[in-house]
């Protein structure tokens, strides 16, 4: 296995791992979705259950994760096919990192349509249009449903992005994924800050918060609950084999606890700062959202006019945007990729051009199915407006259905398949002895799954809540 290591590589540094998995954690998830769906779940009461189940199901089972990774030092399907060996099940276990090799296939090819939006609004703050354009909402509005119903700008959008996706995932772990984080994560984050800051200014900062963390039970739904743990794992990479592929070229010296802890804390933070801003400029300025799925794009601007050099502001923010949506596909892309070269036996490059080829044909169909295609625009399996489309079809599917199923065997996996002493040993590599452990141990073996379990089936069921 040694010789494997050698030529999978490693991160640089303690620093690598983190910043490698905090890049793919924090993306369009935190920016673009999560502030859509707290909006469309009425706040609070959506909010407290995305944060316990931030807590207790996906901080334990990304421990999990790159617990798995780390130990089997291979891709998700290579990693439960190892791990799993002489015990029960041996069989179906690989299963598991298939669904998720699967997930990744299918996220990435309409990540990367919504990605490429953001490539979009820099050329537009950058020609100072934009700034023309959210003077007069409407028109922004109507911009933007332009451009989703024109294929071609679609397509070209999703193919500029996955072309950059491919290239920096053939360039390989150490120089393509990592330098590029370290400088403009900190970025990002530097520019939320300023954008908080400025949000407190409204005079609608009040009712934001208030809407944010005042939980009102009587407007959770069923298909709330399932979404919030869904968005669980989706902003934090989880149950699909991310975070086990990227803990695979973890050192043995990085503490997993709190590399975990670290990541989680940070996705958390900057999820919530999106949602301040946005719902900031919602409530002072009595904005109409008629489509919420594109609060990023149609509202956010508005807050770019107000701030001295708005062009300039809003050209950074979308690139910082677009960069935060490149780690995350990268990371996407790294899962079918190093499927492809463990278990095919397929040099990196092969891999990565033919597995992001054929998202790229895949993601076509979202990128399309926006309004360019009427019989593709028309799908919709639950009748809700972000669900319409093969685009809305398949994001539903994606983090409401595989991530959890995923999570849950992982969480299985981690708690009952292996031993004690195996889970134990890995997870205190790197960090001596760890009084949490046995609380970790209680919450991948109980907690996670039954929570995961009782959701899943109370969706399944039609069970209402209240
Ligand atoms: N976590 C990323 C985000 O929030 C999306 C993602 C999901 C990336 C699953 C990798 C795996 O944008």
């Amino acid at each position: 296995m040694s010789e494997q290591v050698s030529s999978r590589g490693t991160w640089s540094g303690r620093l690598g791992f983190i910043l490698a998995a905090a890049g793919s954690a924090v993306g369009l998830g935190n920016l673009w979705k999560f502030p859509y769906i707290t909006y469309e779940n009425g706040g609070g009461a959506f909010v407290l259950v995305y944060l316990g189940a931030i807590v207790l199901v996906g901080l334990p089972v990304m421990m999990a994760e790159i617990l798995l990774g780390r130990r089997a030092e291979r891709n998700p399907v290579g990693a439960f096919r190892v791990l799993s060996q002489g015990k029960a099940g041996a069989r179906l276990w690989p299963g598991v990192g298939m669904l998720g090799v699967i997930s990744g296939f299918v996220i990435l090819s309409y990540y990367s349509v919504v990605a490429g939006w953001t490539v979009r609004y820099i050329g537009l703050a950058v020609s100072g249009r934009l700034e023309t354009l959210a003077a007069h909402p409407k028109e922004l509005e109507a911009f933007f449903r332009e451009f989703l119903s024109s294929g071609t700008q679609q397509v070209l959008f999703h193919t500029l992005f996955m072309g950059a996706t491919v290239g920096i995932v053939i360039l390989g772990v150490q120089k393509g994924i990592e330098r590029a984080t370290k400088v403009l994560m900190p970025l990002l984050f530097v520019i939320l800050l300023v954008l908080v800051g400025y949000s407190v200014t409204t005079p609608g900062f009040g009712e934001a918060i208030a809407f944010l963390f005042r939980p009102n039970f009587g407007q959770l739904t069923r298909g709330a609950v399932l979404e919030a743990l869904g968005h669980s794992f989706f902003t934090l990479s989880l149950g699909m084999g991310a975070m086990l592929t990227y803990g695979s070229y973890m050192r043995r010296d990085n503490s997993i606890l709190k590399a975990s802890a670290v990541i989680t804390f940070l996705d958390t933070l900057i999820a919530i700062m999106a949602c301040i801003v946005m719902f900031s400029v919602i409530k002072s300025f009595d904005f109409e959202v008629t489509k919420s799925a594109v609060i990023l794009f149609t509202t956010l601007p508005t807050v770019f006019i107000q701030l001295p050099g708005g062009s300039l502001v809003s050209a950074l923010f979308y690139l910082l945007v677009a960069f935060a949506a490149l780690t995350s596909t990268i990371s996407l892309l790294e899962v079918v990729s190093s499927f492809a070269i463990d278990e095919l036996g397929w040099g990196r490059r092969r891999a990565s051009l033919t597995m992001g080829a054929a998202i790229w044909v895949f993601g076509v169909l979202s990128a399309v199915s926006l309004g360019a295609n009427e019989t593709l625009s028309g799908i919709n399996l639950i009748g809700r407006s972000s669900t319409e489309g093969v685009f809305g079809t398949l994001d539903y599917l994606a983090s409401n259905w595989f991530l959890p199923v995923g999570g849950f065997f992982i969480a299985l996996f981690a708690g009952w398949s292996l031993g004690r002493r195996e889970s134990q040993e890995t997870l205190e590599e790197g960090h001596g002895p760890m009084a949490v452990y046995s609380f970790w141990r209680f919450l991948v073996r109980f907690v996670a799954p039954l929570a995961i379990g009782a959701i899943i089936v109370s969706v399944i069921l039609g069970v209402e809540y209240n």
